[in-house]
């Protein structure tokens, strides 16, 4: 395999950031995210640590620069500090930078061995701060052990961005305190609009709060400037004046960012998916283990002819997902 040619897709966007969904699987079931019923993928369909270590090294070889690990929740699933390792040690060759976004329920235990692997930046999803509401979001979970997480993180090295999803008349009241506390914590804040990604058991349409009227009240209470800060992502940014934090918007729905996008994303069952929000997509998996790296190769160069040059995301009462996988299979 003397010749790595760089990804570059029809629409002439160069590809440059891989995110990896290392479990489908999640100790939580967040009522925008997933149904209360959720069923999970067999361990028979899921790719193997070393599979995702080869196609990830691959992406690397061919001018990846940036990888996210998520999910799912990626810290259930046992050997994925391996897989931190591993990819950690392609930071400087090849490598800038390994991310990772998780729900913070285990941090607490894997902040060190992730800062060990080379991780300096995490993205924590935090929807509420308060325990009611946050059980009531995630079904059952405890508050109290994501925001000691968020603590173990800070204490380890990692710098914390905090994920909230913005939800009609359940943290919408809770997004500026929000603001406010991640600012005065030094933590950066991204707000995102639901997306249409796989069936719930309620109706999208019934929370989504669009990111325009979430900034018009903001903007009331804070100074934010625009900042120029871009990931290539897309997250727009705001400076909060008199902090070094920022706000971030992901908006699909109010504001498209296709244009820029510099992304792709591997399943939890060795799909390569060209945008959160279509079906079409490669088989890596197959590719792996009928053919080895060259027929991954040759996948791939299939996978950049397919990537759409955007979403069509829409919520409106008793549509339908734009796509029937979740976030959790094809990584958030
Ligand atoms: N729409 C918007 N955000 C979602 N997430 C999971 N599912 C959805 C959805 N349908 C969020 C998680 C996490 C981030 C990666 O994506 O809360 O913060
Ligand atoms: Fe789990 Fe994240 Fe989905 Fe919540 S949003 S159920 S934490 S994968």
């Amino acid at each position: 395999m003397a010749c790595a040619p760089a990804l570059i897709d029809r629409e002439g966007r160069t590809i440059s950031y891989l995110r990896i969904s290392v479990t489908d699987r999640c100790d939580l079931r967040c009522r925008y995210c997933m149904s209360e019923a959720m069923s999970f993928m067999p361990r028979s369909a899921v790719l193997s640590l070393e599979e995702m270590a080869l196609i990830a090294e691959r992406f690397i070889a061919r001018g990846v620069r940036k990888i996210r690990l998520t999910g799912g929740e990626p810290l259930v699933r046992r050997d994925m500090i391996d897989l931190a390792r591993r990819l950690g040690g392609k930071i400087g060759s090849g490598l800038d930078e390994l991310t990772l976004t998780t729900n913070g329920t285990r941090l607490a235990e894997h902040a060190e061995a992730l800062f060990d692997a080379g991780v300096r930046r995490i993205n924590v999803s935090l929807d509420s701060r308060d325990p009611d509401t946050f059980r009531y979001i995630t079904r059952h979970g405890d508050v109290t052990r994501v925001l000691d997480g968020i603590a173990a993180a800070k204490a380890a090295g990692l710098a914390v961005k905090i994920n909230m999803v913005a939800l009609k008349g359940l943290n919408q009241a809770e997004i500026a305190p929000m603001l406010a506390w991640t600012s005065a914590e030094g933590m950066d804040l991204t707000l995102i609009e639901t997306m249409p990604l796989g069936a719930i058991d309620e109706d999208r349409a019934d929370r989504f709060l669009p990111l325009t009227e979430v900034m018009a009240d903001l903007r009331t209470r804070f100074a934010l400037t625009p900042d120029s800060h871009t990931t290539g992502g897309p997250a727009r940014y705001w400076r909060i004046e008199g902090t070094d934090s920022r706000l971030g918007l992901i908006s699909p729905l109010t504001a498209n960012f296709c244009a820029t996008c510099n992304r792709v994303r591997l399943s939890t069952d060795g799909k390569l998916h060209m945008c959160l929000g279509h079906e079409d997509s490669v088989d890596l998996k197959a590719a792996i283990r009928a053919g080895g790296l060259a027929e991954v190769d040759a996948r791939i160069e299939e996978a950049l002819a397919l990537k759409p040059a955007r979403h069509d995301f829409r919520i409106a009462p008793g549509a339908a997902p734009a796509v029937a996988r979740h976030m959790s299979v094809t990584g958030g």
